[in-house]
């Protein structure tokens, strides 16, 4: 049966390396369909209690966690800013978190993170490592991509090692949906 993947770039840049690898690893499935989230396209105020209180779920937010819940698993990557989560994901995240605890519900996940830096986004990932499984991530795989522009270009991966890293953890993530 063909399965459901969301893809997700954890940023809220337009040309963003991070939504380009999560799509990049989500077209090397052999059984999908891509349901690729942007989260400039959903209307997420900035969290607060207050306007939670007042205003309630934004019809984005309420899209979003739709969207989640119909997913068979998951391929995310994570920017880094400042060696956390950005923004625009801690805030969609939280705001996530509110309509259902366990956000990720058991489902598979494969968890990357890539930057132009040498780490390629590892604080970051070892941040979601630690603490995603605490709501509801099933991470069957994960991957620091580092040194983005060098290491992909022209929409693939030019360098083996990654490919062939790459390659196995989706096989893996397949295998596993
Ligand atoms: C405010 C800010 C903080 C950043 N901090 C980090 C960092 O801690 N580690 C890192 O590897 N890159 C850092 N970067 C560079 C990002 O990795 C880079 O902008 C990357 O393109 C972000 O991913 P995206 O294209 O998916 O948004 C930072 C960029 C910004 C704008």
């Amino acid at each position: 049966m063909i399965k459901n993947i969301v893809t997700i770039g954890g940023s809220s840049s337009k040309n963003s390396i991070n939504k380009i690898l999560a799509e990049y690893a989500g077209g090397l499935l052999k059984n999908a369909k891509l349901t690729k989230v942007d989260l400039n396209d959903f209307d997420i105020p900035l969290f607060s209690v207050d306007v939670e209180f007042e205003k309630g779920y934004s019809k984005g937010v309420l899209n979003l966690n739709e969207i989640i819940e119909n997913a068979d698993g998951f391929i995310i990557s994570l920017a880094e800013h400042n060696g956390a989560y950005s923004t625009a994901f801690k805030n969609a995240y939280d705001w996530l978190s509110r309509i259902e605890g366990k956000v990720w519900r058991n489902k598979p996940m494969l968890l990357l993170s890539t930057s132009p830096g040498i780490r390629g986004g590892k604080s970051v990932l070892e941040i979601a490592l630690g603490k995603f499984p605490y709501m509801g991530a099933n991470i069957v795989g994960s991957m620091s991509f580092p040194l983005f522009d060098e290491n992909f270009k022209e929409g693939k991966i030019v360098n083996s090692d990654l490919k062939e890293n790459l390659l196995n953890l989706v096989d893996e993530f397949e295998n596993a949906l």
